[in-house]
């Protein structure tokens, strides 16, 4: 049996984590999160690909090129989960699994990260749980598969 793909997309800012509030974000990079899930998705022996783009355009293309190519998107798409249509429509055609993540618990937060476009689109949501999210998203989605 062919392996099963997951595609991770980050949105913007995340390329930074490092200089982000560590009390929000916690001190880890975005390089940790990626190791954890090439290492995860190696037990697994499933196929990642791991992305990050600060551009709204390139993340709806990468959403577009997955369709029919991935199994799986697991999304952390920022500052554009709380404005952005464009990226809702393009998860909206992909009809593989989808998993919203967050790394800080947007619900703690300012009003405004307590609404996400793309909720509605996918079929879960994990927030709060820090860099670890990734892998636990990661896994999470592998075991739906099955169900
Ligand atoms: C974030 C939460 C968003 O509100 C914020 O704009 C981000 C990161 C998170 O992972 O906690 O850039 O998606």
């Amino acid at each position: 049996m062919a392996k099963r793909k997951i595609l991770i997309i980050n949105g913007p800012n995340l390329n930074l984590l490092h200089k982000r509030d560590p009390k929000i974000y916690g001190n880890a990079n975005l390089e940790q999160a990626k190791s954890d899930c090439q290492k995860l998705a190696k037990e697994l022996a499933i196929e990642m690909d791991f992305r990050q783009s600060n551009l709204e355009g390139e993340i709806i293309n990468l959403i577009q090129d997955a369709v029919d190519k991935f199994d799986g998107i697991i999304i952390n798409a920022a500052a554009y989960t709380h404005s952005s249509i464009a990226i809702r429509d393009a998860l909206e055609m992909f009809n593989g699994k989808k998993i919203e993540l967050h790394i800080s618990n947007v619900f703690k937060r300012e009003e405004f990260r307590h609404h996400s476009m793309i909720s509605a689109v996918v079929d879960s949501v994990i927030c709060g749980l820090g860099i670890g999210g990734y892998a636990i998203a990661l896994l999470a989605m592998n075991n739906s598969f099955d169900e």
